[in-house]
Formats: structure tokens, sequence, C-alpha cells
């Protein structure tokens, strides 16, 4: 059984849900740890606009924030990391502090995050083209400063989330974490893949068992991880502390639980379809109440689809999910889903 530590947090299963920008929100989360997540990391946040938007004190201004909400961090969630992004040393510290305060714009009696996580993985353009995410791989001295004025500016653990390397021709994960554990990091997450080849199939777990060997920090596996032998695999050959699991979540919440089981040798059973279709029915709730209706529900609809994912139906079903608009019209979609594999059963 691995047993993951970040500074004080314990994560007794070391089973951590990943940073998804626009998918790991509240209610996403919420659900992980309902079924056995034991540590989760917000969306990505710009750590610039989470420092503008706080010296911007016109209230108009503050109740469009739409950054604050994002690292917003309820008692209930604890522990979870906030993740920021940025090329700047002195804006991330500046918003680590913030954040570590509790003081930050839109913060509504939240709590500070358990952790704060520095993203170097990001492959999107506009965010790369900015010297953020995983171009700070290509930039080693950068991400050590910012890791460095992070670790001075506030007391909570700093971890940071890595991949292979830019690409093929620059695998460089196991010198940039060291540099990154010199600098001050807590924990490092490392996911198998190069910026190159963003989220094709095929992560690489060598390169996180050569990090596992190259640091003393705890080490995070990422990738590729679907089912409770894929995690129990990556622990075995990597020999990482934790796993972070990300789209494998989609719509399978109940994955850390499975794993959870298959660690103990305990049997697991998966969720029958009523109770797949009750947890998605909670699960779009969740997003209603927090997003109200009109954003809440088509922000659901692909949640939905993941969570009706090979069932018998579901891909007729899937056009109407895709245009879902009221809980109603999906407790409606669902009942249907829910008798057609009854009768044909
Ligand atoms: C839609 C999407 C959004 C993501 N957003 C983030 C993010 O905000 N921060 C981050 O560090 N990684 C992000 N990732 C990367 C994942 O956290 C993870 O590293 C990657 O998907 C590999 O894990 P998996 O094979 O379990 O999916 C994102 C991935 C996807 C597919």
């Amino acid at each position: 059984m691995p047993e993951l530590k970040i500074g004080p947090v314990c994560i007794p299963h070391g089973l951590c849900l990943a940073p998804l920008a626009g998918v790991s929100d509240r209610t996403f989360r919420r659900m992980a740890r309902l079924n056995g997540a034991e540590y989760t990391v917000s969306e990505m946040v710009s750590a610039k606009a989470l420092c503008y938007e706080q010296n911007c004190r016109r209230p108009a201004a503050q109740a469009r924030s739409r950054t604050a909400p994002l690292a917003a961090v309820m008692r209930e969630e604890y522990p979870m990391a906030v993740q920021l992004f940025g090329a700047e040393p002195e804006f991330v510290a500046r918003a680590a502090a913030l954040l570590e305060s509790g003081e930050y714009l839109g913060c509504r009696g939240e709590i500070p995050p358990a952790a704060i996580d520095i993203n170097m993985g990001c492959p999107m353009a506009k965010i790369v083209n900015n010297g953020e995410g995983s171009a700070l791989m290509k930039d080693p001295p950068r991400a050590e400063a910012i890791v460095r004025a992070v670790r001075a500016a506030v007391s909570l653990p700093v971890t940071v989330k890595i991949r292979a390397g830019w690409d093929a021709e620059h695998i460089n994960a196991v010198e940039f974490a060291r540099r990154m554990e010199a600098a001050g990091a807590d924990a490092i997450c490392v996911h198998g893949r190069t910026r190159a080849q963003m989220y094709a199939p095929g992560a690489d777990w060598e390169i996180i068992r050569r990090v596992r060997q190259a640091v003393s920090v705890p080490v995070i596996g990422n990738g590729d991880i679907f089912c409770a032998d894929d995690a129990l695999r990556m622990l075995r050959q990597t020999g990482c502390q934790g796993v972070m699991v990300a789209r494998g979540a989609q719509g399978n919440p109940w994955i850390f639980e499975e794993i959870r089981c298959a660690m103990e040798g305990l049997p697991y059973t998966p969720p029958t379809l009523s109770q797949r279709l009750e947890t998605a029915m909670e699960h779009a709730r969740g997003m209603v109440r927090e997003k109200g209706e009109r954003v809440g529900m088509s922000e659901a609809r692909r949640h939905m689809a993941w969570y009706v994912h090979g069932v018998r139906g579901a891909a007729a079903a899937r056009g109407r999910l895709m245009q879902v608009s009221t809980l109603e019209e999906l407790a409606g979609i669902f009942a249907e889903l829910g008798q057609l594999n009854c009768s044909e059963q």
C-alpha cells in the first residue's frame, strides 16, 4: 500500500483526482470524494488574473470575477490543492500568498487550500505561448525561480505537476524534478507524456519510475489510469507513492473506490445502471445548484454522456443528452434508458 504525504497532509491510499480545466469543478470533485478520492486539485487558475482581480476594488468587477470561484476551497473539500499557472515568479508567489491568507477577492469564508500546485504541464498553445504550463519545462531556471518564490511566500506545501518533457528530443523530467525538489517542492506529480504528445494514448510510466528514483519527495504518477488494474500496475512499475486519475474519473467517480478495494484485496462491486443514473442525476443537480440551471445544465451535458457511455441505448440518446436543458428533461431521458435496459435484460 503506498503512503503519500504532502507536507503535513496524509493521503492514506495516495488516491488523487487530477486537475481538469472545464471539468473538475466543485461538483465533479465532490462526486469523486464521495466515491473514494482522497485528494483533489482545482482546475488551473491564472496567477496573474487572481492578482489583477484582487487589485480591482469595483464591486461590479468583483461580482464578475471568474477566477476567484475557481480557486475557492470549501471546508468539506479539505484536503484540496489549488493549481496556479503563470510564468512570472512574483505573480505566482503573490497569488499563492493570497490563497494562503484566504483574503482573495470573492472569498466567502472558504478555507485556504491544503497545498499550492504549480502547473508545468499544460500543452495548450495559448498557455505555452506565454511561457506558462509545459513551456516551463523548456526553461528550468524560470520554473525553479517560480518554485523558490512560492516556497518563500507561503508556508503551505508546494507541489509541481510536470510532463516527461517538451518533446521526444527533450525528455528532461528527471533533472527537472531534481531541480524542483532543490527549489523547495514538497511533491512532484509526473504525467508520463511530452507536451508534443498532448493526450495521445500510451503514457510512458518508465519516466515516472526514473523520477521516483531521482528525488526524495513523494512522486505522484499520472497518465492512462482507467481502472484499478492500471493503478496497481503503475504503483508496481514505478514505485510512486500516489496515483492521479484524470480522464478515467469522467463519468466514473467510482474508479477511486475500485482502486482502493484492489489495493486492500477486497471485492469491488461496480455500480448498477440505476446507481449510475442516480449518481449522474445528483451530479447534474449539483451543477445546477452551483451554477444555475442555464449554465449548469449546459456544462452538465458532457458529464451525462460520460456517465452513460457504453450503456445500451445511450448512443441513440446522445443527441438528446447533448441538448438537454432542464433537470426534468434529463430525468425523462434517464427513465427511458433505465426502462430500455430493464426490459431487454
Ligand atoms: C480536459 C482536460 C483538462 C485538463 N486540465 C488540466 C489542468 O487544468 N491542469 C493540469 O495540470 N492538467 C490538466 N489536464 C491534464 C490532466 O490532469 C492529466 O495530466 C492528463 O489528462 C493525463 O491523465 P489521464 O491519462 O488520467 O487523463 C487536463 C486534461 C484534460 C483532458
